[in-house]
């Protein structure tokens, strides 16, 4: 298959995700190729397949025998990612895993450990990141806008929904941290760099065995600037971030999940100084998929991608482990064995 032709995707699993924002996006993107749709019930592979003309699969292990499938988009519950993207790595396919890539570090650690033996691109999705706003903000910071920064403060929580839905399923390994809070993680590492560390955290769990519904997170770079993350699966709906410096602060009001229509608005405070900034609409996920695209032909980033997926993963392994555990006694005992506290 010649490089320059557009790469085949196969998905696995007919989920909401992938019909709302993903696989639109993929049909607008001239260097991806949606090929098929995999479930495990024939009728929503064929619903799927019908509504973005391409073919269906019923069972996951056939999508992956597919020659004409060169990567694979996994947006299976987050306790099914670490079998299935193994799977399709062994299978010889690219994989962009949908958050949160694990349940731990050891998972993500194996996972690119093989896509690295295999020269396959191993991708977690987090598509805020390829949102253009946020390298508007980078811009401003360093041009001094808000002077020194000092603390990033994000928030990400959404209100109570149908109990039914993955995200509520502690056996699928749902719960606030995986679902929102994973957000405000990943974009503390982006604003404070790779040096951030875990300093202390909360995890509030429904009781009887639940999932966690709500958590804060307390992390700092080396330099001493702090993160404050928020988040949960039982508030008001806000979706934000801020950088407050010496000299002022930059809000972002719709920071991690922009329809592609929406037109961010970035607030800057400076002294008496209120200046609302308007930017372009931008299709983050059309920008994911483009970049997933340009990486499994470009083997020079796939280390890059494979190391922030762990990073993130040992964040969140350390979230939970200072939050005192998974929430009942075994995980309580096994957060105090893997806490890991900086220096
Ligand atoms: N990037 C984002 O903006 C974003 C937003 C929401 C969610 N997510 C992530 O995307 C993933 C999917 O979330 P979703 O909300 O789209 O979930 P969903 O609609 O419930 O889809 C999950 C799919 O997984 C398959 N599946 C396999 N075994 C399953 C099981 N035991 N129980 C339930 N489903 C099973 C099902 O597909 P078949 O029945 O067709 O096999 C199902 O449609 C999660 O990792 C979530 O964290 C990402």
């Amino acid at each position: 298959m010649a490089d320059d032709e557009p790469v085949g995707i196969g998905v696995l699993g007919a989920a909401d995700i992938a019909w709302r924002r993903t696989l639109p996006a993929l049909l607008r993107c001239p260097t991806a190729r949606l090929v098929a749709v995999a479930s495990r019930t024939p009728g929503k592979a064929r619903a799927f397949a019908e509504h973005f003309g391409c073919e269906a699969e019923t069972g996951y292990e056939r999508l992956l025998e597919r020659q004409d499938v060169r990567a694979v988009y996994i947006p299976l519950p987050n306790a099914l990612h670490e079998r299935w993207a193994d799977a399709a790595l062994r299978a010889g396919k690219h994989v962009l895993v949908e958050k949160s890539l694990t349940i731990s570090t050891a998972a993500a650690t194996g996972l690119a450990r093989t896509a690295r033996e295999r020269g396959l691109v191993l991708m977690e999705n987090f598509a805020f990141l390829h949102h253009p706003q946020h390298t508007r903000v980078r811009e401003l910071v360093a041009a001094g806008a808000i002077g020194t920064p000092r603390v990033f403060s994000a928030s990400f929580g959404i209100p109570r929904a149908d109990p039914g839905l993955i995200r509520y399923s502690r056996e699928l390994a749902g719960g606030a941290l995986r679902e929102t809070g994973c957000y405000p993680v990943r974009a503390a590492q982006l604003f404070l760099g790779e040096d951030v560390q875990v300093l202390g955290a909360h995890l509030r769990y429904e009781p009887d065995g639940g999932v966690d519904t709500a958590g804060s997170v307390l992390l700092a770079d080396g330099a001493g600037v702090t993160a404050q993350c928020d988040f949960g699966l039982d508030h008001g709906y806000r979706n934000t971030y801020a950088l407050w410096g010496s000299e002022g602060r930059i809000e972002v009001d719709w920071a991690f999940t922009p329809p592609p229509e929406a037109r961010p608005l970035l607030r800057l405070y400076r002294a008496e100084r209120r200046e609302e900034l308007v930017l372009p609409a931008a299709d983050q996920f059309l920008d994911l998929v483009t970049a997933f695209a340009g990486a499994c032909a470009d083997p020079a980033a796939h280390e890059a991608h494979a190391r922030a997926a762990v990073r993130q993963a040992t964040m969140l392994e350390a979230v939970v482990a200072l939050a005192g555990g998974s929430g009942d006694e075994e995980g309580r005992r096994a957060g105090a064995r893997s806490a890991r506290v900086p220096a």
